[in-house]
């Protein structure tokens, strides 16, 4: 039996992997930042699901959670830094408040949570699951700010690989690419001054055109993580679902094609030894 804990559990991939694990005998550290939105979810499972608020935003809540989960059920082994937010728009139309603020809580949150996490998970062993993102494997225009966050995500999610390795912590990076959850609507935030300069390279057509019409099935995409955090041997990196994949091939074929047409140019940079 595993005990998770998750963040941002009140809808899309959190709520279902609270659920799913639940439902086949885990416990489970439901947390949101309303705890009212996840409270019926866990009605059912008295004694094997809690739920706790947990805006990641909020380094003393992450910490006090982590506390109450040791309280509760002696610890966890499964870490799911799920919670986040797009931001959509070009580089030069973001303000500070809109990108800082989605980095306190896709970057920042996901640090504070980890670092909450860390002293509970280094006397077990266990999983940490980072949710990255297809945008956090390629980058393009009109996403720049996501792509910089969940890129962070990934940077960090390498780094703590090769870190908790000796404490055996495993770590695995989820890059889904798109999933019908509510990730489009309600979690996606535009810009607020756009430019006109900038309309061709605008995530808004993308938001309108491929709400409700993801192809990727947020419960598959929770199956194949349930079956990751249970193998031995899963990658460090999972790109989910079909368009996921197309983004890391392209991202493979792109970068071998860069590092391959100047290499003789951009390794004559060392001293000449003597
Ligand atoms: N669905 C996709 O196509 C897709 C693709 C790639 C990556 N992802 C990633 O998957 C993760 C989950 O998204 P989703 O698709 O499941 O979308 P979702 O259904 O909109 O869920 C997002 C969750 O994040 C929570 N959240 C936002 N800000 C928070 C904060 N400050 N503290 C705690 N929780 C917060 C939301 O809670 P509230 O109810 O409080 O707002 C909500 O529970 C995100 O990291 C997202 O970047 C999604």
């Amino acid at each position: 039996m595993k005990t998770w804990l998750i963040t941002g559990c009140s809808s899309g991939f959190g709520q279902r992997l609270a659920l799913a694990a639940a439902q086949r005998g885990d416990r489970v550290i439901a947390t949101a930042r309303n705890v009212t939105t996840i409270e019926e979810m866990a009605a059912p499972f008295a004694g094997r699901m809690i739920t706790l608020p947990l805006d990641v935003t909020d380094a003393a809540a992450a910490k006090a959670v982590v506390a109450k989960a040791v309280e509760t059920f002696g610890g966890f082994d499964v870490l799911v830094n799920n919670a986040g937010y797009g931001l959509f728009g070009a580089i030069e139309e973001g303000t500070p408040e809109e990108y800082r603020a989605m980095f306190e809580v896709n970057v920042f949150g996901l640090i504070e949570t980890t670092r909450a996490a860390l002293p509970v998970l280094r006397r077990s062993g266990g999983t940490i699951v980072n949710m990255s993102s297809g945008a956090g494997i390629e980058g393009r225009g009109g996403g720049g700010y996501y792509h910089a966050a969940k890129f962070a995500v990934e940077g960090i999610s390498e780094a703590l690989a090769g870190e908790l390795k000796p404490f055996g912590i495993r770590v695995l990076i989820v890059e889904p690419g798109p999933f019908r959850t509510e990730f489009l609507g309600r979690s996606i935030t535009m810009v607020a001054n756009e430019m006109p300069e900038y309309a061709a390279s605008s995530r808004r057509l993308y938001r309108e055109s491929n709400n409700g019409n993801q192809s990727g099935d947020p419960d598959r995409a929770v199956a194949v993580i349930l079956k990751a955090v249970d193998a031995e041997d899963a990658p460090l990196h999972l790109p989910l679902g079909p368009a996921a994949h197309a983004i890391a091939e392209r991202k493979l074929a792109a970068f071998r094609s860069d590092i391959d047409a100047w290499r003789d140019i951009t390794i004559a940079t060392d001293f000449d030894r003597p």
